[in-house]
């Protein structure tokens, strides 16, 4: 069962006064898909993002969404963010409470639901901790539980682990592909790291510099429960040298990364 709507955008530009930001991009994200956006820093992943998200109006184009909303979804397009954005004063429970408080909810059914998000995050056990004391790791699922509980249709993710250090980002990483296999919501996953695209994405979008446009679409035919299984690692080594030819024309890097600043 899908929980997510279709996402459309078409014929969408954008520039910020003369800056040329985004240029023609025309992308389906479909119901329950998990698409990778990619590209050099720069190139208007995160505007794109924000368009998608509603929060900026794009020059020219539109953006659509299809299906039905889901029961119980409080708050469709959802965001989980790089940086974590808490609140410091609150304790994980209470940043996570924070989104339910403008919605009609008795404090039974926001517990309830707060519970229940921690739970499937593996938050329960520091439910009263303060974001100071917790690992980096643990605040971006902090970050991610609270994305989650408004039941999101579209969970639209700007870099969600690239504040964390290499170990931390790999954990989270499987944990996120756990929960994406249980929740299936659409999303839209912004990174500038091509192995956690190839390990998380159904399908790859790469960018070109900016004004960013799509210059190539790569689906990764892989189930994400097998990706990491020996007789996997063939092809997504040729996806993974497919994306890098695509990529390194387009950028100055370093290893296998884009660098973003
Ligand atoms: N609010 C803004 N006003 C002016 N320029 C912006 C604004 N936001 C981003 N930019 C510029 O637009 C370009 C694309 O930014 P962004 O979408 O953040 O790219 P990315 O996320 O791919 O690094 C960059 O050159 C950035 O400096
Ligand atoms: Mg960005």
């Amino acid at each position: 069962m899908n929980r997510g709507l279709e996402l459309t955008v078409a014929g969408l530009s954008h520039s910020y006064g003369d800056l040329r930001v985004l240029d023609g991009i025309d992308l389906t994200v479909r119901e329950g898909e998990l698409v990778a956006l990619i590209g050099p820093s720069g190139c208007g992943k995160s505007t794109l993002l924000s368009i998608m998200g509603g929060i900026l109006r794009p020059e020219t184009g539109s953006v659509l969404l299809g299906g039905r909303v889901p029961e119980g979804c409080l708050n469709p397009l959802t965001y989980v963010f790089q940086d974590f954005a808490l609140l410091p004063w609150r304790t994980v429970r209470g940043n996570v409470a924070l989104v339910l408080e403008h919605h009609a909810l008795s404090r039974d059914e926001r517990r309830a639901m707060v519970d229940d998000v921690l739970r499937r995050t593996g938050l329960l056990d520091f439910a009263e901790a303060l974001p100071r004391q917790l690992s980096g790791g643990m605040r971006q699922r902090v970050g991610i539980a609270r994305a989650l509980v408004v039941r999101p249709a579209v969970l639209l993710m700007d870099e969600p682990l690239s504040a964390l250090d290499a170990q931390t980002r790999e954990l989270l990483m499987e944990d996120l592909v756990s929960l994406w296999l249980r929740e299936r919501v659409t999303g839209v996953y912004v990174t500038h790291n091509l192995a956690e695209a190839l390990r998380l994405a159904d399908r790859i979008v790469v960018l070109s510099r900016r004004p960013g446009r799509i210059r190539d679409v790569v689906p990764v035919a892989i189930p994400q429960a097998e990706r990491t299984r020996p007789v996997a690692q063939g092809e997504l080594a040729a996806l993974n040298e497919r994306l890098w030819h695509l990529i390194k024309a387009e950028a100055q890097v370093a290893e296998r990364e884009v660098i973003d600043d």
